[in-house]
């Protein structure tokens, strides 16, 4: 097995370094502080190629495998998670879902805004009442005699006050997974409200909604598939790779802020890097970071060899989400009181990972899948 990397892999994983270091790293704590990003940053993103990745050129697509989009998730989550999570949604939830399941028409309508960055996707799937247990939403689409009208409620929706095409999951059947169809809706539509919610612990220079449906009018052409659940779980299996590549950019991060803050720190006449309770903590942090980091590269790999993947992809999101929590409670335990206030990054790389053990199927839910898997004995229902 060979781990090294290939020549344009490396370049690709230099591009994003270097986009990170001079776009997002200097401002991600003000973003964070004033709870919003750059906009402009999405079509620079777009213009790097970076929203792009594994879309086809036709469609303004900028190719490669899945462990190049790893490899670019994990730089840019060094610099700032809230902006790979932009990402991860628009690219790696819609425009891949447009990609794998449209029609030719669907596709150049959405995908060349969407890889470009002018336009921005959302994926509308948990609800109030409906988070782990999203074979249960509520969100209805009613035939008529032209398309479908959609009422319903989504909740924690990333992107969804920037979002154009909010792919939007909606009953068109009876209850359960089976009864569940996706569409495309344009978010200019009429009876589409997204409401920003603030005042999140992490992910702040994220735009989070809230979206109302009423009475929103989509002709027949929005509809993306009638089996809309397997698209989901499809769109997530990928989607749980890319929180994985994100939560190890982000535990690297946290490392080598540490790293570099404890051979500058003097305590007791010397760097606390010298003590070996420090070298513990860095220690464990590596382990833990490269661990995930393989983790996730297996997923990619299964991926980019059209191999099946959900598991591998429930257990580096299950992995990668908890380490990157524990390496940021580290990083913070290395700088002492200054991790405990924003003028230092590591404070920002706990509370921004922090949501990753919770969206995209929580731990415990990735601790059932893996289950299931294990014993052939399905849990839910
Ligand atoms: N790939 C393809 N098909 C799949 C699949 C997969 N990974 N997983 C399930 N399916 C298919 C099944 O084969 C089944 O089809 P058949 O009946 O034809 O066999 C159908 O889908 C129903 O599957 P299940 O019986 O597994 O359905 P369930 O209701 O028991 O699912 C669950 C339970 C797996 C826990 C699922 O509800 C789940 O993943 N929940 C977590 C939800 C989640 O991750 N939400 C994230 C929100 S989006 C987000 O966070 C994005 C953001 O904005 C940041």
């Amino acid at each position: 097995m060979d781990l090294t990397l290939s020549d344009e892999h490396r370049q690709l994983r230099e591009l994003a370094h270097r986009f990170t270091e001079e776009r997002i790293v200097p401002h991600a704590l003000r973003w964070d502080r004033e709870e919003a990003i750059d906009k402009a940053l999405v079509p620079m993103l777009g213009a790097t190629g970076f929203l792009g990745l594994g879309i086809d050129e036709k469609y303004g697509g900028s190719g490669g495998d899945n462990l190049a989009y790893c490899l670019v998730l994990e730089e840019i989550a060094r610099g700032d998670s809230a902006v790979r999570g932009i990402i991860s949604v628009s690219l790696g939830l819609v425009a891949k879902s447009i990609a794998k399941h449209g029609t030719e028409e669907q596709k150049q309508r959405w995908l060349p805004g969407l890889t470009a960055g002018t336009q921005i996707g959302c994926f509308a799937l948990t609800e109030p009442g409906t988070g782990s247990d999203a074979g249960s939403l509520a969100t209805k689409a009613t035939k008529t005699d032209n398309g479908y009208l959609l009422n319903g409620r989504k909740v924690f929706i990333t992107n969804g006050t920037w979002a154009d095409v909010a792919l939007t999951f909606a009953r068109t059947g009876g209850p359960g997974p089976k009864g569940i169809s996706a569409f495309l809706v344009p978010t200019d539509t009429k009876g589409f409200t997204a409401t920003e919610i603030k005042g999140k612990l992490g992910m702040r220079g994220q735009a989070t909604a809230e979206i109302t449906f009423e009475d929103v009018e989509v002709p027949d052409d929005a509809l993306l598939s009638d089996e809309g659940f397997k698209l989901a779980m499809q769109a997530l299996d990928k989607g749980r790779m890319s929180v994985a590549a994100g939560c190890v950019g982000a535990a690297r991060g946290a490392l080598e802020a540490s790293l570099k803050y404890a051979k500058e720190r003097e305590q007791f006449g010397k760097p606390i890097a010298g003590f070996q309770l420090v070298q513990e903590l860095l220690a464990d942090m590596a382990v833990e970071t490269d661990a995930a980091r393989l983790l996730t590269w297996r997923v990619a790999d299964l991926a980019d060899r059209n191999e099946k993947f959900s598991t591998e992809a429930s257990m580096a999101k299950l992995y990668a989400s908890e380490a990157a929590v524990r390496v940021a409670n580290n990083a913070i335990q290395v700088f002492g009181g200054y991790g405990y206030i924003d003028e230092y990054p590591v404070g920002k790389y706990l509370r921004d990972t922090r949501v990753t053990t919770l969206y995209e199927g929580t731990s415990q839910i990735q601790k059932l899948l893996i289950g299931r898997a294990l014993t052939g004995i399905n849990a839910f229902q």
